[in-house]
C-alpha cells in the first residue's frame, strides 16, 4: 500500500519533521506530503529548511488547525487526500500539568475532526495512521512491559487525552469501518526536538552551564527510542499492519532519568570541554517532582517484530552520541530558539495568532 496525496500533521514539529524527511527519500514513496502544522510553539519551520526546494512539486506546506473542520474540508477535497499520517499533538506533560485544555481540543477534538473528513472520503481513503504514545498504559512497577492487551491507566492530562484520541480512532475503525492503525511508541529522542524535553534540554543548559533539573530521585524510568527508527516503524504499519490493529513500539532500552543525565554530562565533556576541564556533573540539580510522575515505561514490541519483522536499530549509547553530535553541529538551530527567531518569522508569514 502507498499513497498520492498524504496528510502530514503536526509535520513541522519533532517527530513529524523527522517523519517528512525520512518519507520523502524511500523509493518505496513516490506521492506527494500535504504538512498541515498550526505551528504552536513546537511547531518551527527551521525543522524543514530546505525540503520544499530539495523535493519541489512533493512537498506542500499548509498552515492551519486540526481543530478547523472547514479548513480540513478544503483541505482533503483540494488535495485529494488518500492517506493521513496524524502527528499534530500538544505533547508536553508539564504543559499538560499547568494548561490542560490546548491538550483537550487539539489532542481530542482536533483527532475527531480528522477522522470525519476521513471518513467523508468514504473508498478514496486508504489509510488513517495514529501515533501516540506509551503513556497511555500508566505507569509500571519495578518488572513487566506494557503490551497491546494492556488497560489504559492514563495519569496526566496529557496521557488521558492521547488516550481519548486513540479511542476514537479506533471507534471510528470499529464503527465505520474506516481503515485505521495506531501506534503506541516509547519517548524518542534524536535530532530536531524541541528544547523542553528531558535530552534536548540537558543537552542546551549543559552547553550553557546552566542549573540541570532532575525531577524526584531520577530514579524514574523510560524506554528511549531512536526518532528515525519511529519513523521506519511508522512506515513500515502504514505499509502493512493489519488495519484496526495498535503496535506498541519501544526500543529495548530501559533509562534511569540520572543515568541520562551522567552520559550527556559525558558526552559534553568529550565533545565540548568547558576551560579548566571541569566536568557539568556538577551541574546537576534535584527538584521537585513532577505531581503524578508515572514511574516506569517498558515496552514488549514482539508484536509489530513478530508480525513485520521491524526492530530498533539505534543503540541508546550510539543514538545518544549522535544526538548530543547533532544539537552541537547545529547551533543556528538552536539560537532560533534561543533568540526567538523563529516565532518571528512565522508572525510575520501568519500573523500573531499562530
Ligand atoms: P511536538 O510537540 O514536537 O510537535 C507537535 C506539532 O504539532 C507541532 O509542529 C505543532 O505546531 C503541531 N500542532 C499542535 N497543535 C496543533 C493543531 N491544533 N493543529 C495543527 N498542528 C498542531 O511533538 P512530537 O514530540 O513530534 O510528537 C508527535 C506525536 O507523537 C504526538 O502525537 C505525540 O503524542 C506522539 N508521541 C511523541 C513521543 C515523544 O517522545 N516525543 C513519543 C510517543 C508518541
Ligand atoms: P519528558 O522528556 O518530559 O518526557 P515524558 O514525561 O513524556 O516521559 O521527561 C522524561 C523524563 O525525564 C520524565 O521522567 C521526567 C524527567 N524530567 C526531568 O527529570 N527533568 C526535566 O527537566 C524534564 C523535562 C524531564
Amino acid at each position: 500500500m502507498t499513497f498520492e496525496n498524504l496528510l502530514v500533521t503536526g509535520g513541522c514539529g519533532f517527530i513529524g519533521s523527522n517523519f517528512i524527511r525520512f518519507l520523502l527519500d524511500r523509493e518505496d514513496f513516490t506521492g506527494r506530503i500535504v504538512n498541515f502544522d498550526k505551528l504552536t510553539y513546537a511547531g518551527n519551520p527551521d525543522n524543514l529548511a530546505g525540503v520544499a526546494e530539495r523535493y519541489h512539486g512533493r512537498y506542500v506546506f499548509e498552515h492551519g488547525d486540526v481543530c478547523d473542520a472547514g479548513r480540513l474540508e478544503d483541505l482533503f477535497g483540494r488535495y485529494g487526500i488518500d492517506g493521513v499520517c496524524h502527528f499534530a499533538a500538544e505533547s508536553h506533560v508539564d504543559r499538560s500539568i499547568r494548561r490542560p485544555e490546548s491538550f483537550i481540543h487539539t489532542n481530542i477534538l482536533g483527532t475527531f475532526q480528522l477522522l470525519e473528513r476521513a471518513k467523508a472520503r468514504g473508498s478514496a481513503f486508504r489509510l488513517f495512521h495514529h501515533v501516540s504514545t506509551d503513556e497511555v498504559y500508566g505507569s509500571l512497577g519495578a518488572t513487566g512491559l506494557f503490551t497491546e492487551e494492556m488497560p489504559y491507566r492514563p495519569n496526566s492530562p496529557y496521557s488521558a487525552s492521547k488516550a481519548a484520541s486513540d479511542h476514537l480512532v479506533r471507534a471510528y475503525s470499529e464503527t465505520f469501518g474506516l481503515p485505521a492503525t495506531i501506534s503506541n511508541c516509547s519517548n524518542n529522542y534524536g535530532p530536531y526536538q524541541f528544547p523542553e524535553k528531558l535530552i534536548p534540554l540537558m543537552v542546551l543548559n549543559g552547553l550553557e552551564g546552566k542549573a540541570l533539573p532532575v525531577y524526584g530521585d531520577g530514579r524514574n524510568v523510560r524506554d528511549w527510542l531512536y526518532v528515525e527508527d519511529h519513523c521506519e516503524a511508522i512506515w513500515l504499519i502504514m505499509r502493512k499492519g493489519r488495519r484496526g490493529e495498535t503496535y506498541n513500539i519501544g526500543g529495548n532500552a530501559e533509562m534511569e532519568n540520572i543515568a541520562i543525565v551522567r552520559l550527556i554530562c559525558a558526552l559534553l565533556d568529550e565533545l565540548a570541554p568547558v576551560e579548566g576541564g571541569e566536568s557539568r556533573e556538577r551541574l546537576i540539580t534535584y527538584v521537585a517532582d513532577r505531581p503524578g510522575h508515572d514511574r516506569r515505561y517498558a515496552i514488549d514490541f514482539s508484536k509489530l517484530a513478530g508480525e513485520l519483522g521491524w526492530r530498533p536499530r539505534q543503540s541508546f549509547a550510539e543514538g545518544l552520541r549522535r544526538t548530543v553530535a547533532w544539537y552541537l553541529a547545529n547551533q543556528p538551530w538552536i539560537e532560533g530558539i534561543r533568540t526567538g527567531a523563529y516565532r518571528s518569522w512565522i508572525e510575520e508569514h501568519y500573523g500573531k495568532e499562530a
